[in-house]
C-alpha cells in the first residue's frame, strides 16, 4: 500500500480522534521526512486534514479500503477494492482494463479529474468529499438491459440510506434528497463481438460536499447528504450498506429473472410519478404526466397534448420539472 493511502487510512481509522505526528510516523513505519513530504502533498491536493500543534485529524470521514472490507457482509461483491487518490474517471479506467477485472471488483477514487456523467455531461468530484465508485459485474447469463441495473443501483442507494434520510429516485438514475440530486449513476455495458464482457456501474455520491463546493447554477439542483442532514457522512459505512443491499437485490434478480423487488422500491420512492414534467429530447421538449414505472422498468407517461400514453425506455431523454428540477 502506498504511503499516501496508509496515512489516510490511519487518520480514517482514528476518526474523529486526533493522532500525534509521532504516532502517525510510528504507525506508518516510514521515516519522518517521507511522512512529512507525503502529508504536504495530501494537503496540497486538498484532503481535509486538520493540523493543530503536533496533532492531526480528519475534518470528516474519508474512504478507506480497510474500513469497507473489515465489516462487509457480502458474498461476491467488493471482495477486491482498488482506491485511487486521483484519476481521470473510474469508469474509463475500468473500460480500459476490463479483460483483467473480475466480477464484483470495485474501483474508488478520492478525486476524478474527468468524471463522466450521463449524456456526455461532466461529473465533478472534489477531493475526499464525494464517493466516485465503479462496480464491475460479469454475469453468467445476458442481462436484459443496462437501464434495469441502473434502477437496481438507485434502489440500493435508497435502501442503504433508509435509516439516515429519506431519498427519492428521479428515473432512471438520479437519487435526490429534498428534490435535489445527491447521487448519479452511469451504467455502461461492454460488448465484444456481440458477447457481453461486463457491466460497468459508475456511481457518484455527494457525501460531504459543502455549500461552497457547488457552483451557483447547481445550488437549486444538487446537494450533498451532509448539507441536507447536517451530519458528517461516513462513506465506508454507506458503501458497506450499499453493497449489501445491491447484492441481495442482484442475486434475487438473477435467480428469478424478475426485477419486481427493486422496481417496487423505484416506484414507492419515485420523485416523478404523479407529476407533470418536461420530457426533453435534445432541442425538443414536451409536457407529460408521469403515470408509473412498468414491470420492465420503462417510464409510462401521458403526453399532455395528445392524451396518448407511451412508455419511455431509452435513457437519452432528460426530465425536468415544470418550474424546478423535479
Ligand atoms: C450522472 O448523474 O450523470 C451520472 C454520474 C456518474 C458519475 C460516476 S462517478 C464514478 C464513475 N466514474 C465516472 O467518470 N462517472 C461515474
Amino acid at each position: 500500500m502506498p504511503l499516501w493511502e496508509k496515512l489516510l487510512e490511519i487518520l480514517q481509522l482514528n476518526y474523529p480522534q486526533k493522532i500525534s505526528f509521532v504516532e502517525l510516523i510510528e504507525k506508518s513505519a516510514h521515516s519522518q521526512e517521507q511522512v512529512q513530504h507525503t502529508l504536504q502533498q495530501l494537503l496540497q491536493q486538498g484532503f481535509p486534514i486538520r493540523i493543530s500543534g503536533n496533532q492531526l485529524s480528519l475534518s470528516f470521514p474519508l474512504l478507506s479500503k480497510r474500513a469497507i472490507s473489515q465489516k462487509i457482509k457480502t458474498h461476491h461483491l467488493a471482495k477486491k477494492i482498488t482506491l485511487f487518490d486521483s484519476i481521470d474517471s473510474t469508469n474509463t479506467y475500468v473500460k480500459e482494463h476490463l479483460a483483467t477485472i473480475k466480477h464484483g471488483e470495485v474501483f474508488l477514487a478520492y478525486e476524478q479529474l474527468k468524471g463522466k456523467g450521463r449524456l456526455g455531461r461532466a461529473w465533478s468530484s472534489p477531493v475526499g468529499k464525494s464517493i466516485s465508485m465503479t462496480l464491475v459485474l460479469k454475469p453468467e447469463s445476458q442481462i436484459q438491459n443496462a437501464s434495469l441495473i441502473t434502477q437496481l443501483t438507485a434502489a440500493s442507494v435508497v435502501k442503504a440510506l433508509e435509516q439516515t434520510v429519506d431519498t427519492k429516485i428521479k428515473w432512471p438514475n438520479d437519487v435526490l434528497i429534498n428534490n435535489k440530486k445527491i447521487a448519479g449513476i452511469l451504467t455502461e455495458a461492454a460488448f465484444s463481438g456481440g458477447t457481453l464482457q461486463g457491466i460497468i456501474i459508475g456511481m457518484g455520491v455527494n457525501t460531504n460536499l459543502e455549500k461552497e463546493d457547488f457552483p451557483d447554477e447547481l445550488l437549486n439542483k444538487a446537494t450533498s447528504i451532509r448539507k441536507e442532514t447536517q451530519m458528517s457522512i461516513d462513506p465506508n459505512q454507506f458503501l458497506r450498506a450499499f453493497f449489501t443491499q445491491f447484492e441481495a437485490l442482484y442475486d434475487d434478480f438473477i435467480a428469478n429473472n424478475e426485477p419486481k423487488t427493486f422496481l417496487t422500491t423505484c416506484r414507492t420512492h419515485s420523485a416523478l410519478i404523479g407529476k407533470n414534467m418536461w420530457l426533453i429530447d435534445g432541442k425538443k421538449q414536451r409536457k407529460v404526466f408521469i403515470r408509473t414505472i412498468d414491470s420492465a422498468g420503462g417510464l409510462v407517461v401521458q403526453d399532455l397534448k395528445t392524451g396518448q400514453d407511451e412508455t419511455i425506455t431509452s435513457t437519452h431523454y432528460s426530465i425536468r420539472g415544470e418550474h424546478s428540477y423535479v
